[in-house]
């Protein structure tokens, strides 16, 4: 055991909430379709004034509140996210600089999809145990900001916010009993957006035509694995850490569909009642889903102290990543 734990979370979302309802005025879509097919019902829209650093400020802000830590006792920062504030350089710079960090690294974990925040939970983990350090970690997505919203293949799917945990050692707190996480990059084209790279750069036609805002989706294809992918992997991390599925008190899984959250839990042999989902309310918030379901799983009194939590998370890349913790 590695001592290392969270010391506290938190997260944030905004005020805006837009309705399946209110999507059928921007494309051809149903309260029906995109319940049947997802589950969601509501998510969370940014104002016109928000950035993606507001979001992760407040997420930040509420972990260290959680957590008890001043600002000048964090030692590194990482922030998971595909939707940046700008394109170079990276979030996690602003967010230093907004938070009143030291001059301590401080790095985005860009284009890892779902599974980046608990990719950023396992190499932070692995930072406070060689670093003796307190690390800051943030998942915080803007997708709405960055998407088509013409392509209803898309974009009722996702949803804005941010999570942060705060990684360190202290006695009593949540230990990170282990983590595993893996990429499979032979299917990048599933779910991708190509545009910006030096693939693909920026043009003007690209940009007149819309087409800069496109994701390449195939939503079979990555369900699939989707549910492939977190059932291994939390059977992995399981196996890792020396226990068994039977005494896991909660898993919180990425938010992406409710039908790929049933899936994974009937593929695992799991009680529907161990396994939380938010995903109705805040669809798909990408890297801020995770700690988004957590803090929500402390608030409805889903989480307790002593639970063995298993966190498992899938995303483009393909990347997947799962951790257990006991809190
Ligand atoms: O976090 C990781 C990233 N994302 C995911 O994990 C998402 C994974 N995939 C999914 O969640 C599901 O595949 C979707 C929700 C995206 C789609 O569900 P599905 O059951 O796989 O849909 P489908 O392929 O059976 O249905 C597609 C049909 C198409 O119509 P045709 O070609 O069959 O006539 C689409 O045009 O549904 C149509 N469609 C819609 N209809 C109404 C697609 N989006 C919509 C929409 N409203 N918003």
């Amino acid at each position: 055991m590695s001592g290392i734990g969270i010391l506290g979370f938190g997260a944030y979302t905004p005020s805006r909430v837009m309705t399946n309802e209110d999507w059928s005025q921007y494309v051809d879509t149903s309260d029906e379709w995109i319940t049947s097919r997802t589950g969601i019902k509501t998510r969370r829209i940014a104002a016109a004034e928000e950035t993606t650093v507001d979001l992760a400020e407040q997420a930040a802000l509420a972990a260290l509140a959680d957590a008890g830590v001043a600002t000048e006792e964090i030692d590194e920062l990482i922030v998971a996210t595909d939707t940046p504030e700008v394109y170079m350089p990276d979030t996690a710079a602003f967010l230093q600089h907004r938070l009143g960090l030291r001059e301590v690294p401080a790095y985005d974990l860009g284009g890892s999809g779902c599974a980046g925040f608990v990719l950023a939970l396992d190499l932070a983990r692995s930072r406070a145990l060689s670093e003796n350090a307190t690390v800051l970690v943030v998942g915080v997505e803007m997708l709405s900001r960055l998407m088509d919203w013409s392509d209803r293949n898309t974009c009722v799917l996702f949803g804005d916010g941010a999570g942060a945990a705060v990684i360190g050692a202290r006695a009593g707190a949540a230990e990170i009993l282990a983590c595993v996480a893996g990429t499979d990059g032979s299917q990048t084209g599933i779910l991708q957006r190509e545009t910006g790279g030096t693939k693909k750069p920026f043009s003007k036609e690209l940009a007149e035509s819309g087409e800069f805002l496109k994701i390449d989706f195939n939503g079979r294809s990555v369900f699939k694995e989707a549910v492939r992918r977190m059932t291994a992997s939390a059977v992995a991390v399981l196996e890792k850490a020396g226990h068994q599925l039977s005494e896991v008190d909660l898993v919180i899984p990425h938010q992406a569909n409710l039908r790929i959250i049933q899936a994974v839990t009937k593929s695992l042999g799991l009680q529907p009642e161990t396994v939380f989902s938010n995903v109705e309310k805040l669809g798909n918030t990408g890297s801020a889903s995770v700690p988004l379901a957590l803090v929500d799983a402390r608030e409805c009194g889903s989480l307790h102290s002593g639970d063995l939590v298993l966190m498992t998370a899938f995303g483009a890349g393909f990347h997947w990543a799962s951790a257990l913790i006991r809190f």
